[in-house]
Formats: C-alpha cells, structure tokens, sequence
C-alpha cells in the first residue's frame, strides 16, 4: 500500500465519514462474518447416561450417543452445519484399540448424525490416539519414545473407521509425520475418494490445551507433547509443517491455536490456495470465560471480536467452542 505526498489528506480527508452511522459501517465492513464460517466441537462420552457438565469449561458439555442429535439439531436451529466430533471411550489400552473399534463411541456418533441428519451437516472427526491410548500421547510408545511409523498405521485404521462410518472429513491432529500420506493412501485403496482429509499442519505444543485434556481425559501420563507438537518460537518451520501437509494431499490445513498465532495464519494465507481453518482453542474460551464470569469483559463483545480477528487474519473456517454464542451475536445483528 502506498500513501505518496500527492495524496490527499486531512482535513479533505476524514474518515470518520465513514464511520457516522451502523448503517455506513456495515456497509463497509471490510471482514464479513457468518454462522456458516464456524466449527462446532462435540465431545461424546461412553458409558453415560445424561450429559456432564465439564469442570474446565463452564458450559461445554460431555453427552452420551443419546443426547448427540438434540444438541446438534439446537446448533442446527441456530444455523451452525459443521461439528467435529471427539470422543471420550471407557476404556483404554496401549495401542488405543476403542480408537478404531467398528462399534467405538467416535464410530457410533458419525452414523447417528449421518442417518439424522443427512447431509444436512458436515461431520468432521478428529483422528488422534490421545484420548485413547493408556500413556495418553498422540501415538504408540516404543520404550519411552513415540515411534512415528507404528503410529501411522493406527492413524491410517481410525481414519478409514470413520469413513466407513460415514465422516466427511478427517482431521489427522497427533502431528506424526507422514500422517495426511497415510491416511490418504487407506482411504484411497477403500474406495473413500471422496472423504475429505483436514490436517492440523502447524498444531503447536501449547498451554491453551489443558481444558481441552481435562474434559477428554486425555493428558499424557509421562512427559509432554513436544517431541511432536511444535515449538511456538518456529515460524519457519510452521510454514513447512503446511507444505508437508499439502504434498501430502491435505484439502483443508489448520493453524492451531488461534488467537496467539494470528501471525502465522496471515503467513499461511499468503503461502496457499487452500482453505485454512484456524483452531480457536480450550483456553481461549476458558480465558474469556473467566474474565467475563468476574465480569472485567463482556463476554459477546469479546467472542466477537476475537472470532473477528481471526478471519481477518485470513482463516476461512474456525473451530470454536463459542460456535453457538457468536450465531446469536450475529444472528442478532
Ligand atoms: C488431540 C487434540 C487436542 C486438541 C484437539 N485434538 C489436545 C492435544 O493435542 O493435546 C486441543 C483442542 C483444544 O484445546 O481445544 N490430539
Ligand atoms: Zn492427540
């Protein structure tokens, strides 16, 4: 952009002409949000029989199969169509097995939504071992360490159980390498051309998750992530995370967390075609929980204007848990 000397400026120039009423701004609003850009995370549990209540984000809730369609056909009402789905099973062993069972949890709410609904909605599943696996890591331990090439197998069987289940998109979130290849090639060799692959590209070892690992039982029981998540001081290196994935047949990528990464979104967006969608995180919204529960922020005002910067960053969808907040802000409007 460039402002030279002969440009006009004040007083010719006041911007504040197109500021003088709602109706103006609107009109000129450079970023445009809708109910249709928006994610919503579902977390189904086995072996319950009424919705729980999460102790690390008030108002996000766990459900049994049962009470699945209710709470989506209330997001559909709002004019939500996109939920992923994470599921929490009862049991877990070393190679997360309940992970790709014909009958897991994941497996069962894919088809309950898909015969409810149609397609109605997108049914997207996150392909990971985490909530799975009794060390609670993203995949399976060879000793102490996460052997990357045993684990692409098992991404590869939860990705193809989910097809098969009916899922429209996969969305591979452990960050092994070679993850979006795998899952490409078994859904390629069973027939599911069609089953939409979304990588989490550059997902982050980040602190902004542990709501999220309180909710799904799924923190690791030694060590941390950052064997595989990335380092929040790479840029670069996000960026080839990315490439990685498109070479591997990504159709959407993902930055991951949001808010604290708006920087890379921006880079990402101007590396790439593809759509990118943008992980607005657990401790995103257990922060503005918090603040708006002691009542130093309002929270609608807040939402909307973090959501907002995301897109204006450049991310086409986002996965938030404020989905449902945010219709009615707009909805509103
Ligand atoms: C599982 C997974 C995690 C999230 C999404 N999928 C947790 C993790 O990687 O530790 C985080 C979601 C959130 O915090 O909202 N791999
Ligand atoms: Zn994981």
């Amino acid at each position: 952009m460039t402002m030279d000397k002969s440009s006009p400026g004040f007083p010719k120039v006041r911007l504040r002409r197109l500021r003088k009423n709602l109706a103006i701004r609107q009109l000129l609003q450079e970023t445009r949000i809708s109910v249709k850009d928006f994610i919503y995370p579902i977390f189904v549990k086995e072996g319950i029989s009424a919705a729980e209540e999460s102790k690390a984000m008030t108002g996000v809730r766990k459900f049994p199969l049962s009470g699945l369609i209710g709470e989506v056909q209330d997001c559909y009402d709002l004019g939500i169509r996109a939920f992923v789905i994470f599921g929490i099973p009862s049991s877990k062993d070393e190679s997360g097995s309940s992970s790709f069972s014909r009958h897991g949890i994941v497996q069962q709410s894919i088809e309950f939504l898909r015969s409810a609904f149609g397609d109605r909605i997108v049914v997207i599943s996150d392909v990971c071992l985490c909530q799975y696996t009794l060390s609670g890591h993203c995949g399976i331990l060879k000793g102490s360490r996460v052997d990357n090439d045993q684990s692409l197998n098992l991404l590869a069987k939860i990705a193809l159980s989910h097809a098969n289940s009916g899922s429209d998109m996969v969305a591979p979130s452990a960050m092994m390498d070679g993850q979006v290849m795998a899952i490409r090639e078994a859904l390629d060799n069973s027939g599911f051309t069609d089953t939409i692959i979304m990588g989490y590209s550059a997902k982050h070892a980040s602190s902004l998750y542990s709501p999220f690992r309180e909710i799904s039982d799924s923190s690791p029981s030694l060590g941390d992530r950052k064997t595989y998540q990335m380092s929040f001081l790479n840029h670069r290196e996000a960026l080839r995370e990315v490439m990685l994935d498109i070479q591997e047949g990504a159709d959407i990528i993902m930055v991951k967390p949001a808010v604290p990464y708006l920087d890379l979104i921006r880079r990402v967006r101007e590396m790439t075609n593809l759509p990118l969608c943008a992980f607005s995180v657990s401790g995103d919204y257990a922060m503005i929980k918090a603040a708006s529960t002691k009542d130093l922020i309002d929270e609608k005002q807040a939402v909307h204007e973090m959501l907002s910067s995301i897109k204006r960053a450049g991310a086409d969808i986002i996965i938030t848990y404020h989905a449902k907040l945010i219709s009615q802000v707009l909805n509103s409007e």
